[in-house]
């Protein structure tokens, strides 16, 4: 008989996390997280066993992910603080990349960010842009998703903008407001 796929998400307990593991759950794959919040409440009840990152000891972060095919990454700071900044979050996502190629992982599915671009002003895309170069180098097999932003019943932007809408008699736009967007949906349910 062959065994259930095992699944790894990223941040499970947090936001986009917990829908992919949702989703992969429902499709009756075996999901585990990796995560920085191993004790945090969290809707799964046991079924996603849950890791420490563990950056400092790559062989231990291997080990977490023995047996798994498809890895989703989702991990990285959307602001710099004095403790955590992008450049970290990096540096961690390659160790994350090496663990998961030495472990056997097959696929990994990365979330990275519209537009992004080694020489980017931006830190926060020059990041991005570095980290899909590392998966594309690494000979995994890979898919990279490139959202401008993540919307649904739990995202802060989107949700406030509504609210603006729906309350101001006018709202400013950038430009002509004919620019588009490339978003995913976290889907309930
Ligand atoms: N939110 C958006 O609108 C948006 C738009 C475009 C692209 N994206 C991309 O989508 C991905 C997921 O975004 P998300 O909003 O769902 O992320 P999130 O749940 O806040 O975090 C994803 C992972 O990163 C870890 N992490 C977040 N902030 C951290 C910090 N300050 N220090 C250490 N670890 C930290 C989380 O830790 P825990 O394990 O402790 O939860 C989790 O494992 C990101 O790669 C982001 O760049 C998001």
């Amino acid at each position: 008989m062959t065994e259930t796929p095992l699944h790894a998400v990223t941040g499970a307990f947090g936001y986009s996390g917990k829908y992919i593991a949702r989703r992969l759950l429902a499709a009756g794959r075996r999901v585990i997280t990796l995560t920085n919040s191993t004790d945090r409440a969290n809707e799964f009840g046991g079924q996603t066993r849950a890791f420490p990152f563990h950056f400092d000891r790559p062989d231990e972060l291997a080990a977490s992910l023995a047996g798994v095919e498809v890895l989703y990454n989702t991990y990285w700071v959307r602001f710099n603080h004095k403790l955590f900044r992008h450049a970290d979050a990096v540096r961690n996502t390659l160790i994350l990349f090496d663990a998961a190629q030495r472990a056997g992982v097959r696929r990994i599915v990365h979330v990275s960010i519209t537009n992004p671009a080694e020489d980017s002003p931006l830190e926060y895309f020059r990041g991005k842009a570095r980290l899909e170069r590392a998966l594309i180098e690494s000979g995994l097999s890979y898919a990279i998703l490139r959202p401008t932003v993540l919307f649904g019943a739990e995202d802060i932007l989107i949700n406030n903008i509504a609210w603006l809408l729906r309350r101001l008699p006018v709202f400013g736009v950038f430009g002509d407001g004919s620019y588009r967007l490339q978003p995913i949906y976290t889907l309930n349910g």
